[in-house]
């Protein structure tokens, strides 16, 4: 791994059972920057951030995460269940137990933390209700303050705008920015190709294979996503 680098994938093949999603995949991913992951429908983008979560586990190939502590994950929306019974501050208050196992007591500084990212996604009036209780909008925003509140290195982000209006969405932006601009590295999966463009580093995955790799401007090319939207040529300029 060189200077500058936070993850190395090397020829990683990874699925589910005996289902292979990503086949020999390869990248190097920049410290603290933003990766945008952007690709069709099942092309695997949510195995390769479970794969960095560790919560997939490859069946050939490495990845080496030079970062320390566990990465934060904000899953992909639909796979949360919205039947658990816990409130909003708490939901976020999670986000303290990553690196020091759960129902510990938190410190003031931990909630202070916590009423930071809070506030940063514009939750703080929620913090009384249950998470079952709240828009799908509102539930994306507090799973990203959890995000947040853990403080990670490494924040692995599955879809964190999709279904958002367009404040929240400019306030995730935001609040993105800022967190690189701390030194922290984010992997950013989504299918606004406006919000990958602003990214520094860019894959584009399809059938599991990585099918372009580089500067958004390059990856992010009408003639390069052709080939993996083949038929939308006209959409993608
Ligand atoms: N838990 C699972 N068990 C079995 N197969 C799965 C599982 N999760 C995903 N898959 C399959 O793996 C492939 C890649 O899925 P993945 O969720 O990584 O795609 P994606 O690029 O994130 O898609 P989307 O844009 O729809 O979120 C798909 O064919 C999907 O059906
Ligand atoms: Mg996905």
């Amino acid at each position: 791994m060189e200077d500058g680098e936070a993850v190395v994938i090397s020829e990683v093949t990874a699925g589910y059972g005996r289902r292979t999603v990503l086949r020999g995949l390869s990248a190097r991913l920049p410290r603290a920057g933003v990766t945008a992951v952007v690709g069709p429908n099942g092309s695997g983008k949510s195995t390769l951030l479970g794969v960095l979560a560790g919560t997939v586990r490859p069946s050939h190939g490495t990845v080496r995460l030079g970062v320390t502590g566990r990465p934060g994950y904000v899953v992909q929306r639909d796979a949360v269940s919205d039947a658990l019974p816990i409130t909003v501050r708490e939901t976020v208050a999670m986000g303290r137990w990553a690196s020091r196992g759960p129902w510990r007591r938190l410190t003031a500084h931990d909630r202070s933390i916590v009423e930071e990212c809070m506030a940063a996604l514009d939750v703080a009036a929620l913090a009384g209700r249950r998470l079952s209780t709240l828009s799908g909008g509102q539930r994306q925003r507090v799973l990203l303050a959890q995000g947040l509140a853990q403080e990670p290195e490494l924040l692995l982000l599955d879809e964190p705008a999709t279904g958002l209006d367009v404040r929240a969405e400019q306030h995730i932006a935001d609040v993105l920015d800022r967190a690189k601009v701390r030194g922290v590295t984010i992997v950013h999966v989504t299918h606004d190709l406006a919000a990958a463009r602003r990214a520094d580093h860019c894959l584009l995955l399809d059938g599991g294979l990585l099918v372009a790799e580089g500067p958004p401007g390059s990856v992010l090319a009408p003639s390069v996503l052709e080939r993996a939207f083949a038929g939308l040529h006209h959409v993608l300029r």
